[in-house]
């Protein structure tokens, strides 16, 4: 593309706890040409997530910042450093455990997006898979939305729906669930980096550029 500014690229953070399929699928579309941008950092809370190895295979630099013996506000401190030390565009969390604070999330105004297995606002929180196969419904899925201060409660930014069958584990209905999660994050961010997402109100929707 002739256009300058579709050859520019900008850089993510990605923000892990563990097994971290959904930060490799984003470094796969990147490595693919699907995705425009360039991760800057991962940067796990957790010293033993499996995430940590395979970012490093693909030769992303790699920040570890447990929370052991720190305050909530210490621990996010030094994760905020180390993104402003990065000239990030838009954080990713793929799989981070912990709630972001008031004052994170306003460092970042809608430049923070999360993925969760359910189609929100329906079954926020953990083991969604679980609460959807519970609840009894015929069809689940993931959203990509931008993160606020509560708990997957965001401007929904993308869905993908699949179909929750009868004999479905909660095993199953996962993994039915994670294939669409690759996809959709990486699609969802390059909207987002493209800057084809304005937020009204609770809405997302196309900005013309
Ligand atoms: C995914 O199901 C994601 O939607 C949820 O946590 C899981 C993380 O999986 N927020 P992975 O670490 O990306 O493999």
């Amino acid at each position: 593309m002739s256009d300058s500014s579709k050859t520019i690229r900008q850089n993510l953070a990605i923000l892990i706890s563990g097994r971290g399929s959904n930060m490799l699928a984003l470094l796969d579309a990147i490595e693919q040409g699907r995705l425009n941008a360039e991760v800057a950092v991962v940067i796990s809370d957790r010293k033993d997530a499996v995430g940590i190895e395979l970012a490093e295979n693909k030769g992303v630099q790699v920040v570890i910042i447990t929370a052991t013996g720190l305050s909530k506000e210490e621990h996010e401190k030094l994760i905020v450093e180390e993104i402003e030390r990065r000239n990030v565009a838009l954080i990713c969390l793929a799989g981070y455990m912990r709630l972001l604070s008031k004052d994170f999330v306003k460092a970042f105004p809608n430049r923070i997006v999360n993925i969760h297995p359910s189609l929100l606002p329906a079954f926020p929180g953990k083991a969604a898979q679980r609460q959807a196969l519970e609840y009894g419904v015929k069809v689940s899925g993931c959203t990509v939305h931008f993160v606020d201060e509560g708990c997957d409660t965001g401007p929904i930014i993308l869905q993908s729906v699949v179909p929750v069958y009868e004999d479905d584990t909660e095993e199953t209905l996962s993994a039915r669930i994670l294939e669409q999660e690759h996809a959709t994050y990486a699609k969802a961010v390059g909207m987002v980096l493209d800057g084809v997402c304005q937020i009204n109100g609770r809405r997302v929707v196309s900005a013309s550029i």
